[in-house]
């Protein structure tokens, strides 16, 4: 798995703690049979997103809430399908599985209001009406284009 801007010791082992319950859970871990980029899978993308979110935040101090921004990072795309299928659902996946990944986290984790809207405004601005509101919803918009950009153009040879 790539790793960009890996943390260091300390850091990766907060980030770790943040994130244990989470990646026992086995409905989080089927999100590595789930390819997100090439090679990457969903996990993997999902927890690149947590680390440079954790990076960005730290950088600029910790004003938003670490704990929830990584963990939220964590879930973003948590909507368990493989999207590059031919079904009609994925065709429209960029716009749908922001909602689908947020009614998943708030199913099965319980996630605030304000984390869930983080989730659904991620692909912002594709989902024209779903802005980011909040510090922990930019960062994670912004580190999602970051780790998206990386992957896809790793894809091309
Ligand atoms: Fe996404
Ligand atoms: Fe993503």
């Amino acid at each position: 798995m790539f790793k960009v801007n890996a943390l260091g010791a300390q850091d990766e082992v907060r980030f770790q703690k943040i994130l244990s319950s989470l990646m026992m859970d086995q409905r989080v871990k089927e999100m590595k049979l789930y390819i997100q980029h090439g090679v990457i899978t969903t996990y993997e993308h999902c927890e690149q997103v947590a680390r440079i979110c954790y990076i960005i935040n730290k950088y600029f101090g910790e004003k938003a809430d670490m704990e929830s921004l990584v963990r939220t990072a964590f879930l973003h795309d948590f909507y368990l399908y493989d999207w590059h299928e031919k079904k009609l659902k994925n065709k429209i996946h960029g716009f749908t599985h922001p909602g689908i990944a947020a009614k998943n986290a708030k199913k099965y984790f319980n996630i605030t209001e304000k984390e869930k809207r983080a989730i659904e405004s991620h692909m912002w601005p594709l989902t024209l009406h779903k802005i980011p509101t909040s510090r922990e919803a930019w960062i994670l918009c912004m580190a999602d284009k970051y780790v998206a950009s990386i992957e896809t153009a790793m894809m091309r040879k």
